[in-house]
């Protein structure tokens, strides 16, 4: 049984100073406004439609998720009649972790043509739990599974999402496309580790697709594949002051995997990174060129100051992503990389490729506008090496042949 509604609380105080019977008061003042969606007993209990319900009739309100509370969320949530809409979790919101309901589904948490959100805890404790382990170990036996993103924001403007907790997204965890702009993540924590043997495959922290002015400020990010990517389409994008754990880094792409697509990355800027025990620091993913694929141009990307521990690369530029080394050398990437740079990066690389600390494989039909300066990064032994292939006569530090991928 849905218990759905809404209670809301509305003070409207007149200012009544200078009473005149012959007119209206003079000043409105309209106090806060709390909707609080009543929660269901049991897991049993789907409190989507009682959360939709409240965002749709409390818009000019605050909906409460109040501390202490677990909503189950049984179905999608979608934030359809959300207009300048607030939602204050200071408990948790918890995906069911049913498999099959799940399968094919875009998104746990939907925001699709939606102008103005402000989703926040004041306490710092409100969690969306994806509750994903069912979903990594279906996928792990069974890799044409689909599993949804867990936070999809499509199409919509002048979004902030700050100081929350989210957990195990059974997929990639925020995904902000569809030509939205102005969407701010401030003080977030993403968190996906298996309790199996399969790991949290796919959990991307952000995808930043075809979007302006998405910016990523203060994050801390445990999981098993990009921290954050720049997707096609991404411009304007920002990210400062993040910690990334595990992961496969801060990477551009991949970019330029359809046939006859050209895909555009350009004028992102990342700026304070601390790179824990992933796969590289930062890089960039290019498929290879036709017939199997398209191509990409990537304009205007820094990344400065990262602070490395233990992670394999420092810097990586892959353009023969996904294919092998006999399809590269026959049809090879002629993406265009123009205004790249990479500065101040410091630390420990893992012993993994030691000594060497940076991978570049600039395209053979393309172009190579990247510069590095500032890399005091060390290997466990010896002195870094920064393998190169394609690279211009001079990008900033020492090349060495041999760079491939
Ligand atoms: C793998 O998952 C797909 C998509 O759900 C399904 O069609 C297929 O039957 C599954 N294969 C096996 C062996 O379970
Ligand atoms: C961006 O969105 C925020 C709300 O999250 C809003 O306060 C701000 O005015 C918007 N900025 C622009 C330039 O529209
Ligand atoms: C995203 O928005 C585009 C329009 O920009 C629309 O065509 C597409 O269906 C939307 N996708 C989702 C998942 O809402
Ligand atoms: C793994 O197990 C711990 C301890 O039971 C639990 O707190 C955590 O939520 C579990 N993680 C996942 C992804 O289910
Ligand atoms: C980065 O985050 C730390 C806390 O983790 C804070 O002390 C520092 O001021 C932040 N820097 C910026 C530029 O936001
Ligand atoms: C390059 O990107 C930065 C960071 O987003 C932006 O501030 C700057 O305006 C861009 N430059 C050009 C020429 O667009
Ligand atoms: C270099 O990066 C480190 C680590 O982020 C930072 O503390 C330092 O201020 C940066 N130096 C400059 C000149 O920006
Ligand atoms: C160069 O790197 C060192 C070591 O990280 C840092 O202290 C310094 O601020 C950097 N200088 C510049 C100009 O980035």
């Amino acid at each position: 049984m849905l218990l759905g509604g809404c209670l809301v609380l509305v003070a409207v105080v007149a200012n009544v100073a200078a009473v005149n019977l012959l007119q209206p008061p003079t000043k409105v003042i309209k106090r806060a406004s709390t909707c609080t969606p009543v929660a269901g007993r049991s897991s049993a209990t789907d409190d989507t439609l009682a959360i939709q319900s409240a965002i749709a009739s409390c818009s000019s309100g605050t909906i409460v998720i109040p501390a202490s509370t677990t909503y189950h969320i049984n179905t999608a949530l979608s934030f359809k009649g959300c207009s300048g809409c607030t939602l204050q979790i200071e408990g948790t919101l918890q995906a069911i972790s049913d498999t099959n309901y799940w399968e094919g589904l875009r998104a746990i948490f939907l925001m699709d043509g939606i102008n103005g959100a402000n989703i926040y805890s004041n306490t710092g404790k409100g969690v969306i739990d994806g509750n994903g382990q069912a979903a990594w170990d279906v996928f792990a036996a069974n890799s044409s599974y689909r599993r949804p993103t867990l936070f999809y924001i499509n199409n919509s403007k002048n979004v902030n999402v700050r100081n929350l907790y989210f957990k195990s997204a059974p997929n990639v965890f925020h995904s902000v496309t569809g030509g939205s702009s102005n969407v701010t993540y401030t003080d977030i924590t993403l968190y996906a580790v298996s309790n199996s043997s399969n790991v949290a495959h796919n959990t991307d922290g952000w995808d930043i697709g075809q979007s302006t002015y998405v910016s990523i400020n203060h994050a801390t990010v445990t999981n098993d594949d990009d921290c954050v990517a720049f997707k096609p389409g991404s411009s304007f994008a920002t990210v400062t002051n993040i910690t990334c754990t595990g992961s496969h880094g801060i990477s551009v792409g991949s970019l330029g995997s359809g046939a006859g697509n050209t895909d555009t990355v350009q004028n992102c800027f990342v700026s304070g990174a601390t790179m824990i025990d992933s796969t590289k620091a930062a890089g960039l993913k290019l498929y290879p060129g036709p017939p199997k694929h398209g191509t990409a141009i990537v304009t205007n990307v820094t990344f400065e100051n990262f602070v490395l521990k233990n992670t394999d690369y420092a810097f990586q530029v892959q353009s023969c992503y996904g294919e092998d080394a006999s399809y590269c050398s026959s049809s090879p990437s002629t993406a265009q990389v123009k205004g790249v740079v990479v500065r101040n990066f410091s630390g420990t690389t893992s012993s993994h490729y030691s000594p060497n600390v940076a991978n570049l494989n600039c395209p053979a039909a393309g172009s190579c506008g990247l510069t590095l300066s500032n890399i005091t990064v060390k290997p466990p032994s010896g002195s870094a090496v920064f393998q190169c292939a394609n690279t211009p006569s001079s990008i900033g530090v020492p090349c060495s042949a041999g760079a491939s991928g």
